[in-house]
């Protein structure tokens, strides 16, 4: 039987540390959904379809994985699909708490559907797509972080924001 896991999350926008968690996973599972979900405690910079748009040209080069978004929970998502894992990346310690919490609170919404948690690449320990994006609207350099279709995406979005403010 096909091993399917879920990737889910914001990607607003998509970094290297998730394709670093995708490369990696692609390992252990035969296919990976890459979906997007709403997580209503986060402020989001970019559309759905502005983040299908660079998953898609982010992972044009990669096989075995399929992107998606889904406007409902992740468990329902997952059983939809046929997929008997959630994969999500951990981080330095401060993600402990929240993933523990959303992966219990998954299981008890579905014990069929298993959490399995890769620790993300030592080089992105600290990166986190809330931090580039502040980074990004303040000119900082991001080249090492994302791909470079996010880095120009995210140029353009903060300099069209620049130009907004720009009384002439
Ligand atoms: O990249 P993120 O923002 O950390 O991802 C969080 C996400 C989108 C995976 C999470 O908020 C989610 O699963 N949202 C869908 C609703 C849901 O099923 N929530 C978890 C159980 S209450």
């Amino acid at each position: 039987m096909e091993k399917i896991a879920i990737y889910p999350g914001s990607f607003d926008p998509v970094t290297n540390g998730h394709l670093d968690i995708i490369e990696r996973g692609l390992k252990i599972f035969d296919r990976i959904i890459i979906t997007i979900l709403e997580n209503p405690a986060k402020e989001l910079l970019f559309t759905v379809g502005e983040r299908i748009e660079l998953l898609k040209q982010a992972l044009e080069d990669y096989s075995n994985i399929e992107i998606d978004s889904y406007d409902g929970l992740l468990v329902d998502y997952a059983w939809k699909r046929n997929a008997h894992a959630i994969l999500r990346g951990m981080r330095a310690v401060s993600d402990f708490e929240y993933e523990f919490q959303m992966a219990l609170m998954n299981r008890r919404l579905n014990r069929e559907i298993q959490t399995v948690f890769l620790m993300t690449g030592l080089r992105w320990i600290f990166t986190s797509s809330s931090i580039i994006k502040e980074a990004a609207k303040f000119g900082g350099n991001i080249e090492s972080m994302v791909p470079p279709v996010v880095q120009k995406k995210l140029e353009q979005k903060f300099n069209q924001s620049l130009g907004d403010n720009d009384p002439g």
